[in-house]
């Protein structure tokens, strides 16, 4: 018998910058990837998002792919710029009725949307303002939540605020690597609280138009070099920066100490009440788990700093270490935190996939890789986690942030050329998956 309740939703998971293309039409205004992408030497390949999937033209279609897919849900975000095409004030009806129109056709097809209202693509006229460093960009966001709720929140019944503050955060605030490309611990840190603000000032506007709401974390496993308890203590510390750094306050616990104490944060952004605004209670997380990190102590390894073990392990192309247990602890920790609806919003992995003659890709690795962390996630439903449903990334190949089209990570391959969207043996395996444990 399966481990996966009867109701247990199986899903694809992508990102409007990544897939969407279409970055001139119909009103949309910019973002800050599209300025991060178009600057000379900030993506690997040179390469942009401004064409991406085509999405924007070729959804019917993709509807069509996630359906014969057999999953339940389909998880996108929504453009901030296309539907706010300024970061505030006037709405772009065109792109509302992009997602409207989207929304209503993945019902007609029996698909459950869960959209994320932001993926990373800010309108850049905020970043002009200061982006994330802004305080008025939590303010900004919760405006904009509330505009988009109000068009779809009749249909659409479960969001997600941010995905992945991390990443938007200290990626792109402290070191560089995305949009918008900012340096500087301080800058990353202010934008994360920032970010968490917008959260919780959205939370309760999502929850008055009638909807459940969460937020999407990414957590790596921190895995202790050795037993030496000072590599334990050095994999709690980056654990407290990665993941608890967001999951805490989310949860009523403020901000990890020895983590503040350790970055000297100041903590001068963060005002009176703004811990409580964050902690809005919400109805469901999110966990995007890709890998785990294997971490030793300065304090036996003679480096300098605390740094990640290449070990001898198993990676994906984008040199993560491949280890499905690792999300089993992950998981056990959001249900001692008190959360009984726990999504996978993110998995998956790219691999170096080699294309037959007709563009068939027999990704076995991919499928390997699927079937393991499927396999931890059944593990830790049966030790009492809330999981309710798992979303593979990604539906299709797409424009991987900094690394441009370089790194696949699709159920299905898309031919850049012609932009077909052609099903790889993994696509295959996970329908029939899904329909042996729906039986
Ligand atoms: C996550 C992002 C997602 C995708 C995967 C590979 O960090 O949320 O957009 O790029 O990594």
């Amino acid at each position: 018998m399966s481990a996966f309740p009867d109701d247990f939703v199986w899903g694809v998971a992508t990102a409007s910058y990544q897939i969407e293309g279409a970055v001139d039409e119909d009103g949309r205004g910019e973002s800050i990837w599209d300025r991060f992408s178009q600057t000379p030497g900030k993506i690997l390949t040179g390469e942009t998002g401004d064409v991406a999937c085509d999405h924007y033209h070729r959804w019917r279609e993709d509807i069509e792919l996630i359906n014969e897919l057999g999953v339940d849900a389909y998880r996108f975000s929504i453009a901030w710029p296309r539907v706010m095409p300024d970061g505030v004030g006037e709405l772009n009806q065109a792109g509302l009725d992009f997602y409207d129109r989207l929304v209503d056709g993945l019902l007609d097809a029996g698909i459950t949307p869960y959209p994320t209202l932001y993926h990373w693509d800010l309108p850049q006229p905020l970043e002009e303002e200061g982006g994330w460093l802004n305080r008025n960009t939590a303010e900004a966001f919760a405006d904009y939540s509330q505009a988009v709720v109000d068009r779809l929140g009749d249909r659409v019944e479960r969001w997600m605020t941010l995905n992945e503050p991390w990443c938007s955060a200290l990626l792109g605030y402290s070191a560089g690597h995305h949009a918008p490309g900012l340096t500087g611990t301080e800058n990353g840190l202010t934008a994360a609280h920032h970010l968490l603000l917008a959260h919780g000032l959205a939370v309760p506007r999502i929850q008055d138009a009638g909807c459940d709401v969460g937020i999407v974390l990414n957590m790596d496993f921190m895995q202790p070099a050795s037993a030496h308890p000072a590599d334990h203590a050095a994999a709690d510390l980056e654990d407290e920066k990665f993941g608890r750094w967001f999951l805490d306050p989310v949860s009523g616990r403020g901000y990890p100490e020895e983590a503040v104490a350790d970055y000297g944060w100041d903590m001068a952004v963060v005002r009176e009440g703004d811990l409580d605004v964050i902690a809005a209670p919400i109805d469901h997380v999110g966990l995007n788990y890709y890998a785990i990190r294997i971490i030793r102590s300065d304090l036996i390894s003679e480096t300098e700093r605390t740094e990640v073990v290449p070990a001898p392990a198993e990676y994906t192309e984008m040199g993560w270490v491949v280890a499905p247990q690792g999300i089993v602890p992950l998981l056990e920790r959001l249900r001692d935190y008190g959360y009984e609806q726990i999504y996978i919003t993110e998995s998956g992995a790219a691999y170096p996939d080699e294309p037959d003659e007709r563009g068939y890709v027999d990704d076995q690795a991919r499928i390997s890789y699927l079937d393991r962390h499927f396999d931890a996630v059944a593990e830790a439903i049966d030790r009492g986690v809330g999981v309710k449903g798992y979303f593979v990334w990604s539906l299709m190949d797409n424009f991987e942030w900094g690394f441009g089209y370089s790194k696949r990570f699709g159920l299905a391959r898309v031919d850049y050329e012609t932009l077909e969207r052609i099903p790889k043996a993994s696509y295959g395996w996970y329908r029939d998956y899904i329909r042996s444990v729906q039986r």
